[in-house]
């Protein structure tokens, strides 16, 4: 059994344990963020909502590569962290960091153009009431990318099920498409990876 605090940890990063967990991630989830970003296929004039972004491993390359970031975390610790690292960008008008969970964002509808969340998605209460809030604040022809390690690997992970609800690809691909989405895939590197990014477009 993994430690129920390092599980904690990543589900809601808080306080010292949080910080520590937030820096392994930025580690540990580097390649996944990287080749999840690379799916977004940004423009510049992207307006872009990252779900849940912990020790912000993507933010450096959201902001680079979009007009507007929005990060929206459970974590208040993640929000204040992140506020204060990117507080030039928030203070030029480029980002926003707002507390808040993927089954009631607290943003308008069809405000963004790409939406992205890594390694989130066993956390959510159902993966359709998360997408269906994706779709929500996509404005047609938006993008989503969902990063995620599937639940063949993350079984044997042994995290605690009352923490973590380990997702099949498939079941990720049927929301999206149950939710509004279409040209739906999942996809990774190799064959070897063992992470997954499935990606649609909003209908
Ligand atoms: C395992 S961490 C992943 C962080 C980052 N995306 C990465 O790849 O390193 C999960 C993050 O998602 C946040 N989170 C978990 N469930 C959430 C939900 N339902 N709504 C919003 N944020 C959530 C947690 O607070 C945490 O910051």
């Amino acid at each position: 059994m993994a430690p129920r605090f390092i599980a904690k940890q990543l589900a809601w990063p808080a306080g010292i344990g949080g910080w520590l967990v937030r820096a392994g991630m930025n580690r540990g989830n580097a390649r996944l963020n990287s080749y999840a970003v690379d799916q977004l296929q940004l423009v510049p004039e992207d307006q872009v909502l990252e779900i849940g972004f912990g020790g912000g491993a993507a933010l450096p390359r959201l902001i680079g590569g979009a007009s507007f970031v929005c990060g929206v975390d459970r974590s208040d610790d993640v929000v204040s962290a992140a506020t204060r690292k990117f507080a030039d960008v928030v203070r030029a008008g480029r980002a926003e960091f707002h507390l808040g969970a993927v089954e009631k964002l607290p943003l308008r509808d069809g405000t963004f153009t790409k939406v992205l969340s890594v390694h989130t998605v066993y956390f959510w209460q159902s993966l359709e009431a998360g997408s269906a809030e994706l779709a929500r604040v996509l404005a047609p022809g938006g993008r989503v990318v969902l990063g995620f390690l599937p639940k063949g690997r993350m079984d044997r992970m042994n995290m605690p099920a009352d923490i973590f609800t380990p997702r099949e690809p498939d079941d990720i691909a049927a929301a999206l498409k149950a939710t509004g989405f279409s040209e739906i895939e999942v996809r990774r590197p190799n064959s070897e990876t063992a992470w997954a990014v499935a990606t649609g477009v909003r209908n």
